[in-house]
């Protein structure tokens, strides 16, 4: 009895201490931002960088632990990043957004958990770098990432870097999304390809 009495009073503080600490953090954030719409909802346990060069439109929310990075140095090198990200986004649990150069994401785009959009990687792929440890390796792209209105990025999928997903498309779930997916279409696989137009 007394045994679950004091589970519930955890509980109840636990809920409280997270919604305060999300509170907290979505005002850091909101005043961080380049820009920030209205009825803006990020996580406390997510990871934020390089937030003056990110612009959010109305109703964002995004779950647990969300990686949002926009790099403007590194070891280093400069980079001129910048994400911009349309009304009505929503973001599953463990998605990670990052960049260097360009990401632009249009309005009502809905992640599953666990995507990943990502420009960038360590060397730039001609393994000149080979001798120098990973992490220390200059990052690479090979072009801006763009996502279109209406796209529905489905569980685990990873989109890299030059690859413009057109309008109402959907992404299927653990795909690895190299080159452009036009509009209308699901595509799914690794390397992903379109299996259905809409
Ligand atoms: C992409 C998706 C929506 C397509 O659904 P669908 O239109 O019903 O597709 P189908 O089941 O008719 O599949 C068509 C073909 O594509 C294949 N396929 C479907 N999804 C695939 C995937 N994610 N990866 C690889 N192949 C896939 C099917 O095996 C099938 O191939 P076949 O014709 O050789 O049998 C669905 O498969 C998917 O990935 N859902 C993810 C759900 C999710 O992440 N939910 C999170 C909620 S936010």
């Amino acid at each position: 009895m007394i045994t679950n009495i004091i589970v519930r009073i955890v509980i109840l503080l636990r809920k409280k201490y997270i919604k305060l600490m999300d509170k907290i953090f979505q005002i850091h954030c909101c005043h961080s931002l380049k820009s920030c719409g209205n009825n803006f909802y990020i996580s406390y346990d997510s990871t934020v960088m390089g937030l003056n060069h990110i612009m959010i439109g109305d109703n964002f929310n995004a779950h647990a632990r969300l990686k949002l990075r926009a790099f403007d140095s590194y070891e280093g090198q400069e980079y001129s990043p910048s994400v911009k990200i349309g009304n009505n986004f929503y973001a599953g649990t463990d998605c990670h957004i990052g960049t260097i150069g360009c990401i632009t994401i249009g309005n009502n785009v809905t992640l599953a958990s666990k995507v990943c959009i990502i420009d960038h990687s360590h060397g730039i792929g001609d393994y000149s770098d080979i001798n120098i440890p990973v992490l220390k390796r200059r990052l690479g792209k090979k072009g801006s990432i763009s996502i279109e209105d209406n796209v529905w990025i489905c569980e685990g999928a990873i989109i890299l870097s030059g690859v413009k997903i057109g309008q109402n498309s959907i992404i299927g779930a653990n795909a690895v999304v190299t080159h452009n997916i036009p509009a209308n279409s699901i595509a799914a696989g690794i390397p992903a390809k379109v299996i259905k137009k809409l």
